[in-house]
């Protein structure tokens, strides 16, 4: 069998079972299987698959037609031109989150430019690291706490952050919401994409989702916003002043969480839209001083 045949036979497979994106799937399998650049592989068509080669394939549609995630068969994905290590133990970085860690970056970059102390960032639900990894590594003051639930996160994540050259700079914990967290921790910036997908529409997801990401990831309660109520109730204390929050959100929840934020006595600074102009994340500053917060 030639690249061109495997092409042409996983597309159709994976088509007709539903996955979408089937030829570039087929494709970033062969680039994983063959470890050659995809490109390259794409001007060599007719070169012809070893036996070995063929049977690795083979095994790797089969698990990718059974809706199994790309990532979690390559082990990886990229995130801001990174590369983070995943497993069944956390949430696949999603495309939007890549807007949410640029926006902490840049926010910080811009306004603490003049800062000689460390800019400091607690990236709340961290799952694979993916956000406080990015920020670390595009803006080299920041030193990062990143707290979670799943202790399985935590070391995938402290991992992907050795494996980035940041692993000093950011400290992994265990916590339930913000309980572990050490008294007189103040932070910068409080970044996350918290679990928001109600409770009751976790069923209907794409199989990719429903049976592969941790439902700890995705559930965020009855309506979904039970981590937005946690984060305006708690967060306030966790700020240094001036600080303020930046959180990633779900479709149709803009209206509820500014509720939310408002009610906790928070000034939302802005709602920014994610790359199909859906509002996505909330950016909100105390509106009380922290004393009065504490
Ligand atoms: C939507 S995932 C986000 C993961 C990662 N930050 C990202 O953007 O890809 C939410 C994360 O929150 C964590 N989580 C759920 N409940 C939590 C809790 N009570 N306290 C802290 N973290 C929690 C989950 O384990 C999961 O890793």
């Amino acid at each position: 069998m030639k690249i061109t045949d495997f092409l042409q036979w996983s597309s159709a497979r994976l088509e007709e079972l539903g996955v979408e994106s089937a030829r570039l799937q087929s494709e970033l399998l062969l680039e994983h299987v063959l470890k050659e650049p995809r490109l390259e592989l794409l001007l060599n068509q007719n070169r012809d698959l070893t036996d070995n080669e063929q049977k690795h394939l083979f095994g790797l549609v089969e698990r990718r037609s059974q809706r199994e995630p790309l990532q979690h068969i390559i082990g990886a994905t990229c995130f801001c031109g990174l590369e983070i290590r995943v497993s069944s133990s956390v949430l696949i970085p999603r495309p939007e989150t890549e807007l949410l860690a640029e926006f902490a970056w840049k926010h910080l970059s811009r306004e603490y430019s003049s800062r000689n102390s460390p800019l400091t960032l607690l990236d709340f639900g961290t799952g694979s690291g993916c956000v406080s990894i990015a920020v670390a590594v595009n803006c080299r003051k920041v030193h990062a706490w990143a707290i979670d639930v799943s202790q399985e996160a935590i070391e995938v994540a402290r991992a992907n952050a050795e494996c980035n050259g940041v692993g000093g700079r950011i400290q992994f914990i265990q916590s339930n919401g913000f309980s572990s967290l050490p008294n007189g921790l103040q932070f910068d910036l409080i970044v996350s994409n918290p679990p928001y997908v109600p409770h009751g529409e976790i069923q209907g997801l794409e199989p990719e989702v429903r049976d592969h990401d941790p439902h700890v990831a995705l559930d965020g309660g009855f309506d979904g916003l039970d981590f937005f109520r946690l984060i305006a109730g708690e967060a306030g204390a966790f700020l240094r002043s001036g600080g303020g929050v930046m959180a990633e959100f779900g479709d149709g929840q803009n209206a509820a969480i500014r509720e939310i934020f408002e009610q906790h006595q928070w000034k939302i600074d802005c709602i920014e839209e994610d790359l199909n102009g859906t509002p996505r994340f909330l950016i909100a500053l105390p509106s009380k001083s922290l004393k009065d917060l504490r």
